[in-house]
């Protein structure tokens, strides 16, 4: 690859654009941290002809706090960010030749009848079929437009977990809760994954790519690997998704998207993507390993939320 590639980077401070600046600043690529707000075109396209960048990452939108939740009860922040925003700066990369990455989810489908709990599962073609959060539905929507586009890659993304206890992680996120539905799913564990998709964002990959690691993993299996690698004293309790969704404010996806297309792109980019379940054991493993070596071991592990899983 040369060495004049200049990555510019939205959503540096979040949690997977952080991760992304750190990989690309260990890696010896030339990483710009982009300032303007996604909505806010004038100021995007300031950015962008001030910093020809080669590569755009897009790693910002609203993800909503404490959780998609909050998407609910502030549509128009999210349509702003997630829909005007997203298509307003793939749109500038368009007219000025830049290839743009986009840090999508996955989360916009659910089980059916032709895509049953242990059955096929959602290829790139399938169409969205799940829009029972504001996040999800707008996360479809902005999908099916920038499909049109010729230089963007879109990655979704699905429960991402990385290799600490990090609040963002979608283990510590479960074992936080007193009571886990156990549904399996596809998810994504970023430090295999992040690595591939810089490769893929420098062979200048276009289209959709469904994010995951292979397979699927239920939360319960989710947790005994965390019993196993990190807390043996850990215990959780289930509950089922008609008793999940009192306590939520908007519905929750679960999936299984397949994952040969990336499987077999991932090949060619001499890149290998372990099953979803060997990744969720290492990325503990080591996630333990770091907590040990700060001394943080016990006392930083997850501690249980208040009633209601909130
Ligand atoms: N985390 C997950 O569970 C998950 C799962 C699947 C897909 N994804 C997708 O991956 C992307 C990144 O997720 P994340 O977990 O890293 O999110 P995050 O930690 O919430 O960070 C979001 C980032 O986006 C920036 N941002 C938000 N609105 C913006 C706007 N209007 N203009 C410019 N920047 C804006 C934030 O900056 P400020 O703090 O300055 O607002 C922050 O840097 C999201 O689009 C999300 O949909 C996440």
């Amino acid at each position: 690859m040369s060495s004049n590639e200049v990555y510019l980077l939205w959503g540096s401070t979040g949690w997977i654009g952080g991760i992304l600046q750190g990989l690309l600043r260990d890696g010896g690529k030339k990483v710009v941290v982009a300032k303007a707000r996604l909505q806010n075109r004038e100021e995007v396209e300031k950015e962008l002809d001030e910093h020809q960048p080669t590569r755009v990452l897009i790693a910002a939108g609203i993800t909503g706090r404490p959780n998609v939740d909050w998407c609910e009860t502030n549509k128009e922040a999210t349509v702003r960010t997630n829909v005007i925003g997203t298509l307003g700066i793939v749109d500038a990369c368009w007219q000025r030749g830049i290839h743009a990455t986009l840090f999508a989810t996955g989360c916009i489908y659910e089980y059916d009848k032709d895509h049953p709990i242990g059955g096929r599962g959602f290829t790139e073609e399938d169409r969205p079929n799940y829009d029972g959060s504001f996040y999800s539905k707008t996360k479809a929507i902005v999908e099916e437009l920038l499909k049109v586009y010729s230089n963007v890659l879109i990655l979704r993304l699905r429960m991402p977990i990385s290799d600490d206890l990090s609040e963002r992680s979608f283990v510590t996120k479960i074992a936080k809760y007193h009571k886990v539905v156990d549904i399996p799913n596809s998810m994504t564990v970023l430090n295999e994954l992040l690595p591939l998709s810089l490769s893929m964002s420098e062979a200048k990959l276009t289209g959709i790519y469904n994010f995951c690691n292979p397979g699927a993993i239920s939360h319960n299996e989710v947790l005994q690997i965390y019993k196993e690698e990190v807390d043996p004293n850990f215990e959780w309790s289930n509950f089922t998704v008609e008793e999940q969704a009192k306590i939520l404010g908007a519905g929750r996806s679960n999936n299984f998207l397949e994952t040969k297309k990336l499987e077999d792109e991932a090949i060619k980019l001499g890149h290998s993507i372990p099953d979803i379940k060997t990744a969720v054991r290492q990325a503990l493993r080591k996630a333990k390993a770091k907590l040990v070596a700060e001394g943080r071991f016990p006392d930083g592990l997850p501690k249980k939320l208040g009633p209601g899983n909130k």
